[in-house]
């Protein structure tokens, strides 16, 4: 009976054992099939209105996509504004061994020195926001075109310099406050090694002539997107120019938030006896819009072009074909 009882005990143990060892096996079994995948963005500066949007939509738009087994841990730097420390967090990036980037550029001139890297790495590269031209400033650019696990996702600037124009069209006087026959401006340039405060500087005028309207330019400066500098020369700008100043065009929204401060201190009213536009339709801007105290803005699509931008690293990372060019509309806002 003793040896019968020790045999009965024996073998419940030994299969205590074996159900025990089943359920981990069971409990560990989704974790196996978890996959993770690292994602690296690099954004020129942290300090920059319209790409704090941006970037924090990218991280959002990756949580949301993330299922049962898959993830993405995604890590974004601030490149402060520095090609150098940019190119070493790229390093960095590659040395971890990213499964794809995104990158929003310091500096387009030195796309070539860092696309040549991360393809070398055989890494999948989405770059946004900064678009390296081609040799004759369009859409060719060897390093794009030439390579197929390179893309960028962007707005074509050259629109939203054409809404700013038209919008100033579309006014009732067309931006000719004092009637003498054209249209006066000052023009508050973003960073002038960027293709979208090239582009808004020429085409919002250049909509102005195409229309047939004469225009007079009083100033033109760089406020490297910045609503300080923005203010700062809409301010000296004012004193110097007073009345002869009809509107004043930004190539981005903080600049001209900088210069709403500068127009209101100076007693000028816009819509009364000047006009004022930007670019990017940040939630403040739009408000001003609809208060009149802003002529316009245009609307650059930061969650049009992040979802974009996540949408195309996730089919790289599925180990899909990417197209070289991916475009977001603006929209006008006035
Ligand atoms: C522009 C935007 C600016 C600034 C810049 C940075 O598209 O309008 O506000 O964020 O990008 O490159």
């Amino acid at each position: 009976m003793k040896k019968l009882i020790s045999i009965l005990l024996v073998a419940l143990m030994v299969f205590a054992v074996a159900g025990c060892g089943n359920n981990n096996g069971g409990g560990e079994q989704p974790k196996d099939d978890v996959k993770t995948y690292e994602v690296g963005v690099a954004i020129y500066k942290f300090d920059d209105n319209f790409m704090t949007l941006y970037r924090n939509e990218i991280v959002n738009y990756f949580k949301t996509l993330e299922t049962d087994t898959v993830k993405y841990n995604v890590e974004v730097v601030d490149s402060k504004n520095d090609m150098a420390e940019q190119s070493n967090q790229i390093d960095t990036f590659i040395t971890q061994g990213k499964d794809v980037i995104i990158l929003n550029l310091v500096q387009t001139s030195s796309a070539d020195a860092i696309i040549d890297k991360v393809v070398a790495a055989e890494i999948p590269l989405v770059l946004i926001n900064r678009e390296p031209l081609g040799p004759n400033g369009d859409e060719s650019y060897e390093g794009i075109t030439k390579n197929p696990t390179v893309c960028y996702v962007g707005a074509d600037a050259r629109q939203s310099g054409t809404y700013q124009g038209e919008i100033v069209a579309e006014l009732d006087n067309h931006g000719d406050i004092n009637g003498d026959g054209k249209i006066s401006y000052i023009m508050i340039i973003g960073d002038p090694e960027n293709p979208d405060a090239q582009y808004r500087t020429e085409y919002s005028i250049k909509a102005l002539t195409d229309a047939g309207y004469e225009v007079e330019e009083l100033l033109a400066q760089v406020g490297n997107w910045d609503q300080a500098k923005g203010n700062e020369i809409c301010a000296a700008a004012l004193s110097q120019f007073g009345e002869q100043i009809e509107v004043v065009f930004c190539n981005n929204d903080a600049m001209a938030l900088g210069a709403a401060a500068a127009i209101t201190a100076a007693g000028r009213k816009v819509g009364e006896d000047i006009y004022l536009l930007g670019v990017d339709a940040l939630d403040e801007c739009q408000q001003m819009v609809k208060n009149g105290e802003m002529t316009g803005t245009v609307l650059n699509d930061h969650v049009g072009q992040s979802h974009t931008a996540v949408d195309v690293a996730v089919k790289a990372l599925n180990g899909e074909a990417m197209n070289n060019y991916y475009w977001v509309d603006y929209v006008k806002v006035k």
